[in-house]
């Protein structure tokens, strides 16, 4: 069975991600969505278990699909899961300098751990959920960037 690990912090969950998890629910046999932290980001918008909740939810058509949370790192949840193989969406050629480094460093660490890119389909590669948090912190809409079950969540947290 060909399984493969979706790992980010999704918050929220954008487009751009469910684009990258239906292609990788296509190509394999299951995808593991994991929600980790992000050192960099200090304090999320969603807690780890209403980002758990929303991936469930938007992804609960998709029969291949499971999301879980772990503390700590990558590397370590692939070798409790015994599986090695992560994907990672590339939107544009920051993401790909940033990527490139966190992918040799894990498999530096864990020799056994491959990442493979997917290039995110055009119409969202501009989407970021930093950006969705930015625009729904003023008020914006962000309809056009997040599925309808996460712009309702974020529509409950601004009102
Ligand atoms: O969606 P993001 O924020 O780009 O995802 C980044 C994430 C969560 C995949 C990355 O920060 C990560 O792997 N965090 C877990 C801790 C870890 O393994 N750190 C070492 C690699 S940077």
């Amino acid at each position: 069975m060909k399984a493969v690990i979706y790992p980010g912090s999704f918050d929220p969950v954008t487009l751009g991600h469910m684009d990258v998890i239906e292609r990788a629910s296509k190509m394999f046999d299951k995808v593991i969505v994991c929600i980790l932290n992000n050192s960099q980001k200090k304090s999320p918008l969603f807690s780890l278990d209403e980002r758990v909740n929303m991936l469930k939810e938007v992804t609960k058509g998709l029969d291949n699909v499971e999301v879980t949370s772990f503390e700590g790192l990558l590397v370590d949840f692939a070798k409790c899961t015994g599986v090695h193989i992560i994907i990672r969406g590339l939107r544009e050629i920051t993401d790909f300098a940033n990527e490139l480094k966190m992918a040799q460093g894990n498999h530096m660490v864990y020799p056994d751990f491959e990442t493979l890119f997917i290039a995110t389909d055009p119409k969202y590669s501009f989407v970021s959920s930093s950006m969705v948090r930015e625009y729904a912190s003023y008020g914006k809409p962000v309809k056009d960037f997040v599925p309808e079950i996460v712009q309702a969540k974020i529509e409950e947290k601004y009102i």
